[in-house]
């Protein structure tokens, strides 16, 4: 059997059920390769004085994972710098707080290079390796220059951005023309596609083949939509462990039998998280009668805290959860819960279930996996609503959640009060629906296209390619 050897920024030992919930990328990376006799490689999250290239090797799952450490300026240039101060804001239409530093662009360069010569020699013939996420873009290039002539994919999970936007960005074609160094380029969704071709087509001189691919830079890849899925019956199951149970039996002993609406996102300035409050708030403004009916809670993990506008955003929020407590609270409730901790996704799977109502409205998220967790977790004699926002990508498979607008506070209120006050039939003739849509397209279905549309990939090399 082909090897797969999978490449992110992070990686993180697969724990199983009773392991803490570290986002949608490692689980799903976790869940794609425990099928594979396959290697993950990535950073360790360590820093070290001076880069060695030492690999760490453990086995954790049936997964072996390799893992370097990266200097202090690398974490600054590479991951808070290009990844997260550029790639990330911009690609999630946040020009506002885009910063270009000459720098960042250095560091991004020069980690890729450091992964790329610490992985080839980890690469056997018949590899296929997947490589993940806006962090490592010129990652193939890299390989390649180094003489490795394997299939590789890419799989962005982050919005790929309007072509107006995307040339927005100092060197936006050197990024883009590295992606041609790919066999195979996946995005979420299909509006992520169209927006790269139209970058290709216009800006690149790129044409579109027959086959799905295109063609340009002297060089041919795939381009497709793979949206991501999760291990749905198996977070299903996760309702039935102890953990999951006991944060059941917590949460509805404290909710006092209230409805509980529940959010859960790393805390980002992309998951609309003062807006959902200002929702929240809105919905208790406009209907005094059932303010008291209802508890919202949004459990936000700290995230990237070194970079200014996370830890702006976290300041924020502080005050707007206390400002609308100050305002709401009575001596017996107070309206929001505000949480910065993580937890483990069976304590998740329990907290889902005794929920009425799932909040997920990101401004802009590639996919968002919390909401396919949400419907993954429901009673189905008895489901909550999910509330989506239309810019997340999941909505393009969950169109029976309601779909909301995450900019308005409005919207999110009346979608509120329609899924507090929803009948039971209608929760579970959309729920049904929804259940259905992320079994059939869990991880697995999203691993396998991806894996086998990279295996059929350049079966017949062009004359210009030289790999
Ligand atoms: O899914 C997007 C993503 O950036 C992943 O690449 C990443 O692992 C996850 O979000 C969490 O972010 P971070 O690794 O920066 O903590």
């Amino acid at each position: 059997m082909t090897r797969l050897i999978v490449v992110s920024n992070r990686v993180t030992a697969p724990t199983g059920a009773g392991g803490e919930s570290v986002g949608g990328l490692a689980m799903a990376l976790a869940a794609a390769l425990r099928e594979y006799s396959g290697l993950w490689f990535g950073w360790s999250g360590r820093t070290t004085p001076e880069f060695t290239g030492q690999l760490t090797v453990q086995r954790a799952e049936g997964v072996t994972l390799a893992t370097v450490d990266l200097e202090e300026a690398d974490l600054q240039e590479y991951y808070n710098g290009y990844a997260n101060k550029t790639l990330w804001p911009l690609f999630h239409y946040r020009q506002d707080l885009t910063a270009y530093d000459r720098s960042f662009g250095e560091g991004y360069g020069r980690v890729n290079r450091r992964f790329a010569e610490t992985l080839a020699p980890l690469i056997e013939a018949d590899d296929l390796v997947w490589i993940h996420d806006y962090h490592l873009i010129p990652l193939a290039r890299e390989l390649r220059a180094l003489g490795v002539k394997n299939r590789i994919g890419f799989f962005l999970h982050i919005p790929w951005p309007a072509h107006q936007l995307m040339v927005t960005l100092p060197g936006h074609k050197d990024l883009v023309q590295a992606l041609f160094d790919y066999d195979l380029i996946g995005f979420q969704t299909q509006e992520h596609v169209q927006a790269f071709e139209e970058y290709v087509l216009s800006e690149a001189g790129g044409t579109r083949l027959e086959d799905g691919g295109m063609r340009a830079y002297g060089r041919t890849a795939r381009i497709g939509a793979f949206p991501i899925g999760v291990d749905a019956e198996d977070f299903a199951q996760l309702t039935r462990s102890e953990a999951a149970r006991r944060t059941f039996d917590v949460m509805k002993a404290h909710t006092a039998f209230r409805k509980l609406i529940v959010g859960v996102d790393r805390l980002d300035y992309s998951k609309g998280l003062e807006e959902r409050f200002a929702g929240f708030e809105r919905f208790m403004a406009d209907n005094p009668d059932l303010r008291r009916e209802v508890l919202m809670l949004q459990i936000a993990p700290l995230s990237r805290d070194q970079v200014e506008a996370y830890q702006e955003i976290r300041a924020r929020l502080d005050a707007l959860s206390g400002r609308i407590n100050g305002e709401y609270a009575d001596i017996d409730w107070t309206p929001v819960r505000y949480v910065n901790k993580t937890y483990r996704r069976d304590q998740l799977a329990g907290l889902y279930r005794a929920a009425q109502v799932g909040l997920v409205t990101p401004k802009r998220d590639g996919m968002n996996l919390v909401a396919k967790e949400f419907v993954a977790a429901q009673d189905p004699e008895d489901p909550g609503v999910l509330i989506l926002s239309r810019f997340a990508g999941a909505a393009d498979q969950l169109r029976q959640a309601l779909i909301v607008n995450p900019n308005s506070p409005e919207d999110i209120a009346e979608a509120l009060k329609r899924a507090l006050s929803m009948d039971r039939d209608e929760r579970i003739a959309r729920w049904k629906v929804l259940y259905d849509n992320i079994v059939t397209e869990d991880v697995t279905a999203w691993r396998d296209a991806f894996v086998a549309a990279l295996s059929g990939a350049r079966e017949t090399p062009t004359p210009e390619d030289p790999y």
